[in-house]
């Protein structure tokens, strides 16, 4: 006899709760035309900055493309395994096609448009993520879309005003994740007006968050405690600015190439 079915809520919140990023993959293709009915709700599932769909979804599942993606994806094996990657784009192009076309005044190419296309890009893959979950499928994201934008941008011939803004790596899960911690409620929940955390607020809100990492990244891995000592570092928000994890050298270099591409590619237009 098949499970009672939960009440939409109900269901949302199991969703939720079920939700683990997926780091190891099954070959198995997904269900023929599931991948475009998703996107398709997922669009229409979704507030739309104007209603512009300032956005645009590659999907990449050739495997001999997906190798392409998997080295511009800093060779995180997912982007192998998984038989689908989906870059989420900023698009702007094609409204702006459409602006010319019917002879009306240019527009979208600056950087409130940027933001805003941006925004709608990782609200739709949000919302797509959750509903490939819903499928029982997997996703993880993959954040090296920014650093790799430019190599992305033209690996899959994206135009002028369109840049990728983030990816989703979907497939079958070939393992059960745990659940992954969260800062508590009391620490980014606030009250009519923000309430600035003093020294006693941060160690009690990142107590839990410094236990578990400890023990994820020292504990269970010899290479990683190795690394630590190496680099001197003593605890885990050591290691976040660590050159071994989000570097901040790094990071202005990826800034600034980013910075460099959005005049390039369209999103600093002056007014015309
Ligand atoms: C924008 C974004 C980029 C991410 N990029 C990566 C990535 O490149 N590689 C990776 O393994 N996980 C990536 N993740 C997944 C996060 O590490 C993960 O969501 C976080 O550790 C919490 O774990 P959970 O999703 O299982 O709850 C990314 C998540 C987001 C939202």
């Amino acid at each position: 006899m098949n499970a009672p079915a939960l009440a939409p809520a109900a269901a949302f919140s199991a969703l939720m709760d079920s939700h683990r990023s997926v780091r190891s993959y099954k070959p198995d293709p997904l269900p023929e035309g599931l991948v475009d009915r998703v996107l398709a709700q997922a669009l229409q599932g979704t507030s739309s900055s104007g209603n512009l769909n300032l956005v645009s979804v590659v999907k990449t599942q050739d495997p001999a493309r997906k190798e392409r993606l998997f080295e511009l994806h800093g060779e995180q094996p997912m982007v192998r395994e998984a038989p689908l990657v989906l870059s989420f784009c900023a698009d702007s192009f094609r409204t702006r096609e459409w602006l010319a076309r019917r002879g009306a005044r240019p527009g979208f190419a600056d950087l409130v448009s940027w933001h805003t296309a941006a925004f709608d890009a990782m609200i739709l893959a949000q919302t797509a993520a959750l509903a490939f979950e819903s499928h029982g499928l997997g996703i993880c994201y993959m954040g090296t879309t920014l650093f790799a934008m430019r190599g992305l941008a033209d690996f899959l011939e994206l135009p002028d005003n369109v840049l990728p803004v983030t990816s989703l790596v979907v497939g079958w899960p070939a393992d059960a994740p745990p659940q992954r911690d969260r800062l508590p409620a009391a620490a980014w929940i606030h009250d009519e007006r923000y309430q600035r955390p003093g020294g006693d607020d941060i160690d009690r809100h990142f107590a839990e968050r410094e236990r578990r990492g400890r023990a994820r990244y020292m504990e269970s891995s010899p290479e990683m405690a190795a690394l630590w000592t190496e680099h001197g570092i003593g605890s885990l928000a050591q290691f976040y600015t660590s050159p071994i994890k989000y570097c901040p050298d790094l990071f202005a270099g990826f800034s600034a190439d980013i910075e460099a591409l959005l005049t390039e590619r369209g999103w600093r237009r002056p007014p015309v």
